[in-house]
Formats: C-alpha cells, structure tokens, sequence
C-alpha cells in the first residue's frame, strides 16, 4: 500500500500549486503598471499551465509578448511556496534583473499583502524571502552550481552560446531544477534552434507566439507600437525577434561572437 500513498501524495500538491496559482494568485495580482487586475492572454495561460506541469519548458516568444513579465508573475507566486533558489541568466544582465523587479512588483502590486510582507531583501540582482525562497539575477557565464537551485531561467536564449549554457547548467545537481528557457531566435546552428526544432524528442513543453499573433486583443501588444518597432529594428531583425524567422546559419557566415559583441543598450545621444 505504501508506494500507492507516496504516488498520491507525489501528484497531489503539483495540482494544488496549479489550482492555487490560477484560482487564488491571478484573481487578486493587480499588474504593478496599470494598477488593474492581470488577464492573462490564452498563450500566456497555457505556457503558464505548462510550466506548473513540465520541468523543462521553452517559451520562443516574439519581442513583447510578456516573458519577462509573465516569468515574474510566476516567481512571485512562488515566493511564498517553495524553499531555495530561483537562478535567472540572460545574454544582458540587465534583462535578467528586469525579471527581479518584475517578481517584485507583483509582490508588492498583489492584493494579498502577505507576498510583500514576505520580501525580506530587495536589491537590483536578487529578492531575498522569509519563507527562505531566493530569487537571483546571475552575470552571464556564471555557473548556478552552489545555489539551492530549484528554478532556472534563462532570457535572451537566441544569443547565448553553447558554452555560456553549459556554464549555467551543471551537471550532478541532486534534484533536477525547473527550467524556463525564454527567447525569440537568432541563427539556426545554436543549441536554441536545436531544442525548437527538437523540443517534443527533448522532452521540453514549447510554447510558441510572435508579436503579430500578440497584438490585442489576443495579447498585450499595441499594433501601432509594433509599427514603431518594426521601424526601429529594421526588416531583417523584425523578422528575428517579432516574427520568430531565423537568418540560417547567420552565426556560422559573421562569426556570432563578434556580432553579438556589437549588441549593446542603446545609447542615449542626448547626454552627450
Ligand atoms: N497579460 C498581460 N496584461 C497586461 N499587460 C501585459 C500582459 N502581458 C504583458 N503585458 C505588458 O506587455 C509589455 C511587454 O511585456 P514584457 O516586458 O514582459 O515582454 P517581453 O516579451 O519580455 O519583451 P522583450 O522582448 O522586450 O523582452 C509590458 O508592458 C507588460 O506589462
Ligand atoms: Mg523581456
């Protein structure tokens, strides 16, 4: 009888999670922005579903859509349910201290002020919790080895090299930490392409949505905005980030290191 309990006991508090996220965390998250209830888009939902439900999730997302948003949302819920660590990587540090300030802000923005009670530290590049969860902004390169890791993220996929991934995944961790991996695409020859094309054989839920797809009302997108965008990036890195079309072998023909050195914040002229 004891293997049947322990089985029992293993899938129940995975559907409680889920339960609770969607009917109890959702229904009383105020976005930090608009100050109004959060609806999430269908997609959102159903990537969002997954991730309570898979270990390894990919989220191939067009410019946006909500994934740096959406993946906060979800590390504030579980501020208040696990223990350990949440590791966040990105091409730019600063876009994953963007996912920080967003499981912030919804801490803070959540009608429950239990989630902000909870925060005990509050900096740039991590959120310390009282109920002892972490969640952490690493430099790119850093290994998440020595950490409690219970969660990996990494942002900006599309232009993280293969041995940058190795770096943050480590081998012999003794349990298997959740991974998110979030992105638009790049080149086809990486290992992002890789687990896109092969995501079902790799065991990877993958969800799928270009900015087109996301213009309201079926997501957050102002298509005017996208306009804007699409002017601002050009048409070949348009069709990269918003439409999710890669340039093939673009990282074999101009060497994807010395292109990618030349990404960089957008320097604002004006101060000079
Ligand atoms: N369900 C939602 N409800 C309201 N606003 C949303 C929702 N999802 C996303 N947004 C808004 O859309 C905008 C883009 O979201 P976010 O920055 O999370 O997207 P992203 O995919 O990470 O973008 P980028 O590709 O630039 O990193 C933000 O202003 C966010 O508040
Ligand atoms: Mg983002």
């Amino acid at each position: 009888m004891q293997p049947l309990l322990l089985r029992k006991y293993e899938k129940q508090p995975k559907t409680t999670l889920e339960k609770r996220f969607f009917e109890e965390f959702v229904p009383n998250a105020l976005h930090p922005i608009t100050g109004l209830p959060v609806q999430l888009y269908p997609y959102q939902r159903d990537a969002l579903h997954n991730l309570f439900g898979h270990q390894r999730n990919l989220w191939e997302w067009g410019r946006q859509t909500g994934k740096s948003s959406n993946t906060g949302l979800y590390l504030a819920f579980m501020s208040r349910e696990i223990r350990g660590d949440a590791i966040i990587s990105s091409f730019r540090h600063v876009r994953s201290k963007e996912i920080v300030k967003w499981a912030r802000d919804w801490c803070y923005a959540h009608k429950d002020s239990a989630y902000a009670e909870n925060i005990e530290y509050d900096a740039a590049t991590h959120l310390t919790f009282k109920t002892g969860f972490r969640v952490i902004a690493l430099p790119r390169g850093e290994t998440s080895r020595g950490y409690a890791t219970r969660i990996r993220i990494m942002d900006e996929s599309q232009l993280i090299n293969d041995s940058d991934l190795a770096a943050f995944l480590p081998t012999g961790l003794a349990t298997a930490p959740r991974d998110l991996f979030l992105g638009t695409v790049w080149g086809t020859s990486g290992w992002w392409w890789r687990f896109i094309q092969n995501a079902k054989q790799l065991g990877y839920a993958l969800s799928q949505t270009t900015s087109e797809n996301a213009v309201q009302p079926a997501g957050p997108i102002i298509k005017a905005e996208l306009e804007n965008l699409k002017m601002e990036l050009g048409d070949l890195q348009y069709a990269q980030e918003c439409l999710l079309q890669p340039i093939p072998d673009v990282d074999v023909f101009f060497g994807s290191d010395l292109v990618k050195s030349c990404y960089g914040e957008r320097i604002d002229l004006s101060k000079y």
